[in-house]
């Protein structure tokens, strides 16, 4: 008889247990853990596994063989284009653009490659509709409007495209799981038997796959190892960008984004997100610019801030695109290190154009904007401040300098504060300021040391 090996799982987050308990102390639902047994196959010694020798000069091995789509930045993020037969999941908000984004994709690789589009979310009207409302040569696409995943299965088995977007991985469903679709259990198997079918075929598949309130995709632990890239399209959807980000990309690196403007005609590319990101910058008390490298990439932001007495209660802090643990951190550097009087005042920083700052070298624009406000000072318009802020107020050097003092400079600014440590080449015609405290910058930037409290 097989040899059962017992286990317990999670309905809702796919997580495992050796022993059944109440709650899921994964994902803290009550009543989800269940009975799951898997019959172990046995397998006699004539069928074991055959071990290969891989070897790099072989001929057979096809080097690094990619299907660029022509669309630069989806190619950037994934490394130089799809690899034939990979699993990429594409995630995102409700909305964001990734059926956008896929049929962008499919309909522009369409003109070379055999593609198939499936939706299980829009009928051939409504695609078609959005294919005519996009920029793109190609008008023609295979299309297959279905949920059943033994369907798509057998037709991809049938056509054999080189690449097929599936729109969206939580509407496929198949008869052999009792649960409904978008569950975990579904989600899973129909990710499990497409990797199968792709893998065996050479297929290369476009998972879209929903994200939920939480920010998480759903069934998202049991996802994301299956299969080969995981990208996620960000973005506030009241600004037109777009950032295709890589989390994971078993065929290349994870550091590099695409940036995108969502536009009546879909999705355009951007090439110099800098000039997009500073198109309407107003110069005036409260607002620096500092540079942020992304993969290869460095661009310019604005930071904003806004500071006010308090009314009534708490001061509130504020942030957009921010992380606020870092405006609490840099508030409590700049009133005990550089005397701001903060402590009664609302505080509210916004990087311009829903970019999302992840870097501390962002800290000494940050914290210049909010000197500034409070001083009524403008900083000069065409200064670019680069710099960690420490806890002692020092500010620190930072990695990538030349990139982001070229982007700079190509963007016409003349003047950039950066910390006193490290050696620095300053491209001509760009003055740069050295400082050792986030107290010095303000001073050398504003003038003079900004002491008095605000509206005081
Ligand atoms: N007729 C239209 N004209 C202009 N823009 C449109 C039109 N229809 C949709 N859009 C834009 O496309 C966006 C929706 O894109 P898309 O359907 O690709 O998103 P999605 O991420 O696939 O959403 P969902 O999660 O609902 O599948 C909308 O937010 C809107 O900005
Ligand atoms: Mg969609």
């Amino acid at each position: 008889m097989a040899k059962l090996t017992q286990v317990y799982a999670c309905s809702n987050c796919g997580a495992q247990f050796p022993k059944w308990q109440g709650r899921c102390t994964e994902c803290g639902q009550w009543g989800t853990v269940a009975f799951e047994a898997a019959p172990r196959k046995r397998i006699s010694r004539a069928q074991a596994g055959s071990v290969v020798t891989l070897d790099t000069d072989s001929r057979g091995l096809g080097a690094d063989h990619r299907i660029p789509s022509g669309m630069l930045e989806w190619d950037r993020v994934l490394g130089g284009g799809i690899v034939p037969g990979s699993l990429i999941l594409l995630g995102g908000d409700p909305g964001i653009g990734k059926s956008t984004l896929a049929l962008q994709l499919a309909a522009q690789l369409s003109s070379n490659q055999n593609v198939l589009y499936v939706s299980g979310e829009e009928s051939a009207e409504q695609v078609g509709l959005r294919l005519k409302r996009l920029q793109v040569k190609q008008k023609k696409l295979a299309f297959l409007a279905e949920t059943d995943l033994d369907v798509v299965l057998a037709t991809l088995e049938e056509t054999k495209p080189q690449l097929a977007v599936i729109d969206s991985v939580q509407t496929l469903a198949t008869d052999d799981v009792p649960s409904e679709a978008g569950s975990v259990p579904q989600v899973r198997t129909a990710t499990v038997r497409l990797l199968d079918v792709a893998k065996a075929n050479r297929i290369a598949l476009v998972l879209v796959g929903h994200v939920t309130k939480e920010g998480a995709m759903a069934g998202p632990k049991a996802l994301e190892h299956l299969v080969d890239v995981v990208l996620y399209l960000e973005g506030d959807r009241y600004h037109a960008f777009r950032i295709l980000r890589g989390v994971k990309n078993r065929f290349g690196s994870t550091n590099e984004v695409g940036v995108f403007d969502m536009r009546n005609d879909g999705l355009r590319e951007v090439a110099n997100p800098s000039e997009v990101f500073l198109a309407e910058r107003q110069t005036g008390p409260g607002s620096a610019v500092t540079s942020v490298v992304e993969g290869s990439r460095a661009f310019l932001v604005e930071i904003q801030a806004l500071v006010n007495p308090t009314v009534f209660g708490m001061p509130r802090r504020t942030t957009s695109g921010l992380d606020i643990n870092r405006l609490q951190l840099l508030l409590a550097v700049l009133q005990k290190r550089a005397g701001l009087k903060l402590g009664t005042h609302d505080v509210y920083v916004n990087v311009v154009g829903g970019f999302r700052v992840t870097e501390p070298a962002a800290d000494l624009a940050a914290a210049l904007a909010i000197a500034s406000i409070v001083s009524g000072q403008a900083i000069p318009g065409k200064l670019v401040a680069i710099g960690e802020v420490g806890l002692g107020g020092e500010v620190r050097s930072v990695s990538n300098l030349e990139r982001r003092l070229k982007e700079a400079k190509q963007l016409g600014f003349t003047e950039v504060v950066l910390s006193n440590q490290g050696k620095v080449e300053a491209p001509a015609g760009v003055q740069v300021l050295r400082v050792g405290t986030v107290k010095d910058a303000i001073n050398e930037v504003l003038g003079r040391v900004v002491e008095r409290e605000n509206g005081s």
